[in-house]
């Protein structure tokens, strides 16, 4: 590198120290991998210099709306007092110290509240440093489970079809392998057991799909680990929803048919949809839950892959007693603290009456939506709406007409939807609702090639 990230260079709008505007663009764009980003990158992102409340402040723009709690996370909103003190709080004392033979209070503490506020039966606590290496941790608890009990040909997982899980290898594995982002990789993923789409619609039950569930689990015990799934809602996967009485479903056969139960709680967990986890509207344990996003709040990154003591007593029982997988930052001092605070700060206040508040101003908010050309759904549950079109929406039409109404949102697929913070004010709910519909009207446009306002 030879242009300088330390240099202070010219000063061409941006306020933050160090770089100017300029400079930050071109040396992202020389350097920086974005998300799912081709390298160079082609379109150029927004410069945030701050974000307080739910307003990001953008350099050369100004403040705009978080329609997207960075994704599924931030759901107290930014630079929030309490959660910046019990950062604070914890930096004085240490930000980090190896977990191996070491441990400390807020790592403690952190397991102790997940297995109070989660499921019964989910008793042991592996933190990870992120959603993804939670769900491989999911994973290898399930196969090394099965394997301790001398059932090593148990290595399958089962998934139905339209999910994420994340970036990793048995992440991959276990996402839509059509529609999905990894589909590349098929041939060299593990080969995993795909279910049918679940029908769409929280109201909706389907007692054949339920039973072909039972079925595919049934045919394939003898070969499965375990049974993956996104509850309630399939986030990254095309945002859909179904009822959570294919989750009933899905724990009758796996305990008829002996295969582990995963619920991939890491976008739905901590009231997204309406319930504290999205278990909770089935009144399900699973074997093995994986948190992730809102559980620091969105401050810091960390997961954690909770199971119950079924679950690690097998794992304790084998050849290799041991669960072999330890992060360096793994228990991160700073991130548990921040996740105490967070969720002390959730369950501190009537959660449930602000995510619902949040689901009804969305409802009305989003309304209009469902008259617009170009627009084939729309549905709302808890602090997430959902605008579905009938293209691949139009990312720079969209983002822009969003920006232009004071709202940020980041469209992907078919998909136009919104996850404010749950502090998020009615009036700047009905804003994130004239943005969605003003960014779902410019991408219709741009896909008939029409000229755009
Ligand atoms: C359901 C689900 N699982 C796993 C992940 C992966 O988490 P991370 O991005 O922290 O690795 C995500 C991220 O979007 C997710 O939505």
């Amino acid at each position: 590198m030879r242009d300088g990230a330390a240099a202070t260079g010219t000063r061409d709008g941006a306020t933050a120290p160090g770089l100017g505007l300029r400079e930050i663009l071109d040396l992202d764009r020389a350097h920086v991998w974005h998300p799912y980003g081709p390298m160079p990158g082609r379109q150029e992102p927004l410069v945030v210099e701050s974000a307080a409340g739910v307003r990001l402040s953008v350099a050369g723009v100004g403040e705009l709306i978080d329609g997207m709690s960075s994704w599924w996370s931030a759901i107290h909103g930014y630079n929030h007092p309490v959660l910046n003190e019990a950062v604070r709080d914890q930096l004085d004392r240490m930000s980090h110290v190896m977990f191996g033979g070491l441990t400390h209070e807020p790592a403690v503490s952190l397991a102790k509240r997940l297995v109070d506020i989660t499921p019964d039966g989910l008793e042991h606590v592996f933190l990870a440093d992120s959603g993804s290496v939670s769900v491989e941790v999911a994973v290898k608890m399930c196969l090394q489970h099965w394997r301790s009990l001398g059932r090593p040909e148990k290595q399958r997982m089962l998934t139905w079809r339209g999910g994420y899980h994340g970036d990793t290898w048995q992440p991959m594995a276990v996402c839509d392998p059509q529609g999905g982002m990894h589909s590349l990789w098929q041939g060299l993923l593990p080969e995993q057991v795909f279910a049918d789409l679940p029908p769409a619609g929280f109201d909706a039950y389907d007692e054949a799909y339920a039973r072909h569930l039972h079925d595919l689990i049934g045919r394939h015990a003898d070969e499965l680990a375990g049974v993956i799934v996104e509850p309630v809602v399939q986030g990254a996967g095309g945002m859909r929803f179904h009822s959570p009485r294919y989750l009933r479903a899905l724990r009758e056969a796996c305990d008829t048919h002996g295969v582990l139960l995963v619920f991939d709680e890491i976008a739905t967990g901590f009231g997204r949809t309406g319930a504290l986890f999205a278990a909770d509207h089935a009144g399900v344990t699973p074997d093995v839950m994986c948190l992730g996003k809102s559980l620091t709040g969105g401050y810091l990154t960390m997961a954690a892959t909770l199971c119950t003591a079924r679950v690690a007593d097998g794992i304790a029982r084998g050849e290799v007693p041991v669960l072999a997988h330890g992060p360096t930052f793994m228990g991160n001092p700073l991130a548990a603290a921040v996740a105490n605070a967070s969720i002390d700060l959730l369950l501190g206040q009537d959660w449930a009456t602000e995510v619902k508040r949040v689901e009804t101003g969305l409802r009305a908010a989003l309304a209009p939506a469902a008259e617009l050309p170009g627009v084939q759904d729309v549905r709302i549950l808890g602090a997430l709406g959902v605008v579905q079109l009938d293209h691949q929406v139009d990312m720079e039409a969209a983002t822009r007409a969003a920006v232009r109404a004071g709202v940020w949102v980041r469209p992907f697929r078919d998909l136009i939807y919104a996850m404010p913070p749950f502090v998020t004010g009615d009036d700047d709910i009905a804003r994130i609702g004239r943005a969605v519909c003003a960014a779902a009207a410019a991408s219709t446009a741009a896909n008939r090639g029409e000229v755009r306002a």
